[in-house]
């Protein structure tokens, strides 16, 4: 027989806590509702399942359920989905953000009703083929909605780890650190519950900032406690500043008060949703001058106070807003005029949203008339 290895340092390996015990009698007496959520001894729905993990890929529970609800409704099953106009789909979403999504989301469900029989893969592997599916979105519907047991760590179960291990270095660099200790407590039974015990734990106990440790059931085991450095824990390298981009924005309106809206190319940032029509977006300050000869259309145009503040994943937007009005019929111009009642409907970002809402807010100023 082969000598036992003994660990590098020559001590014994630290066991990790057993937390699945603990962890899941509290779930079973605290678990938040969740409208995706199945309830004690009903079986999860994939399909609500992968509509949820994909909804709340970088968005929070409080923004995605209503959005959920309204999906669910209006396309109730996989195949409903996938028989769905894309546009219909971005309509619907519009004000998730991250555009690409929604349109995996439909790519995956066109997949999954014709070539898979409206059946998702029961597994990672499986699961990883699909368009818009990740090794976290895997892993996560593997657990949640088959029971197996993989190991999901999104950012909440992130700071759990490191607090539980008090495992000090930084993220980002921690991650795979910090996904290596949350694979030793993976347990066999319940997994898809233990996933999402450690998710509610995340998010309702230990919080970023004042984490509840009194009513924690992991207080006896957790490392960063009995240090008394939950506080600190997880630590971040300094973040690299999100530079600032500056643009004009046009908001061309008919006499019936109708928007003038255009869709943006597929490619690229809000891929393919409405827009209303607006200069490049570029890192340092032009003039008004050099921004207005991105007008839509030579018309009398008119600055409004303020400007709208918007934040995008890797940099901020600051934009002025003119406004302008249109007499005659709209000869060459470029998108479609949209009446404020059907604004809802369109798929329209919130971006967009949030200037036709500051233009309808500030009327021009008839001082400071501008042309292009
Ligand atoms: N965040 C990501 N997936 C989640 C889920 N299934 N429940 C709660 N929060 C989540």
């Amino acid at each position: 027989m082969p000598p036992r290895q003994k660990p590098q340092s020559g001590k014994p390996a630290k066991k990790s806590p057993d937390i699945a015990p603990p962890l899941l009698g509290w779930y079973d007496r605290h678990r938040r509702r969740l409208p995706w959520r199945a309830l004690p001894g009903e079986s999860a729905d994939p399909y609500r399942v992968w509509l949820s993990e994909i909804m709340l890929q970088q968005t929070t529970v409080a923004a995605v359920a209503p959005y959920f609800e309204r999906f669910l409704e209006r396309w109730p099953t996989i195949e409903a989905l996938a028989a769905a106009p894309l546009d219909d789909v971005l309509r619907q979403w519009a004000g998730l953000g991250y555009y690409a999504r929604a349109r995996n989301l439909h790519k995956c469900a066109i997949a999954v009703a014709r070539e898979h029989g409206g059946r998702f893969a029961d597994n990672e592997e499986g699961l990883l083929q699909l368009p818009g599916i990740g090794a976290y979105t895997a892993a996560a519907i593997a657990a949640i909605a088959f029971d197996r047991s993989t190991n999901v760590v999104d950012g909440n179960i992130e700071r759990v780890m490191a607090r539980l291990h008090a495992e000090e270095t930084p993220l980002p660099q921690a991650k795979p650190v910090l996904k290596a200790l949350a694979a030793q407590h993976v347990p066999q039974r319940r997994a898809g519950d233990y996933a999402q015990a450690l998710m509610d734990l995340g998010a309702v106990i230990c919080t970023p900032r004042k984490p509840k440790c009194v009513l924690c059931p992991l207080l006896q085991k957790c490392r960063a406690r009995q240090l008394g450095i939950q506080d600190e824990l997880p630590r971040r390298s300094a973040k690299a500043e999100k530079p600032t981009r500056y643009g004009m924005a046009f908001v061309l309106q008919r006499s019936d008060g109708a928007i003038l809206l255009r869709r943006r190319e597929e490619k690229g940032l809000l891929g393919g949703m409405m827009e209303v029509p607006s200069s490049e977006w570029l890192t340092g300050k032009r003039s008004d001058a050099q921004l207005m000869r991105a007008a839509p259309v030579a018309a009398g145009w008119s600055q409004l106070p303020g400007v709208v503040r918007h934040t995008f994943t890797h940099f901020h937007l600051e934009l002025r807003v003119v406004a302008g009005s249109l007499r005659g019929p709209p000869r060459g111009i470029d998108g479609t005029f949209v009446t404020l009642d059907a604004l809802g409907g369109e798929a329209l970002p919130s971006v967009m949203r949030k200037i036709v809402a500051h233009a309808l807010l500030h009327p021009a100023q008839p001082q400071k008339r501008r042309s292009a």
